[in-house]
């Protein structure tokens, strides 16, 4: 074989793994992002309107960072199926029942909110 043809050769291969290496990679990303939605878009969305950085724009004495609430992964989600205030009325925050956050999507929200300054378990 001549010289040049082993360089397209291997030019060619290298082509080939850029272009369908691509579209090989691409579909299993996609797959991924859909099976995990990001805790911190997931709280843009849900919380952040009232909740920006943790804080509580509505009532400011009952914010996410320091909120008992944060102790577990199930206190956070019963709050937030049904938030009721300390003496157990309803207060200004909407529940979030499972066809607007799923489980999977709380625990996601939750891992993200643990993360916001101030925010303890
Ligand atoms: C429309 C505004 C609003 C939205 C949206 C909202 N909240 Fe709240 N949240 C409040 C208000 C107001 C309170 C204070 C209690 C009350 O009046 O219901 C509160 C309280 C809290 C508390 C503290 C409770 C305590 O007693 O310590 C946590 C934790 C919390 N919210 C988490 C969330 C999360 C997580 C989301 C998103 C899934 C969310 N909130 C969405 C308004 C909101």
């Amino acid at each position: 074989m001549k010289k040049s043809t082993i360089w397209s050769l291997f030019i060619f291969t290298i082509a080939g793994w850029v272009v369908f290496g691509e579209t090989m990679i691409s579909p299993v990303s996609t797959a991924l992002s859909d099976q995990a939605p990001d805790g911190a878009k997931l709280y843009a969305v849900h919380c952040g309107v009232c909740h920006a950085q943790g804080g509580n724009i509505i009532n400011p004495a009952l914010p996410v960072k320091g909120s008992a609430k944060m102790k577990s992964l199930a206190v956070f989600t019963a709050y937030n199926r049904n938030p009721l205030k300390a003496d157990g009325s309803k207060g200004v925050m909407p529940g979030f029942p499972v066809d607007k956050i799923s489980d999977q999507e709380m625990k996601l929200i939750y891992e993200y909110s643990l993360t916001l300054p101030g925010t303890k378990k």
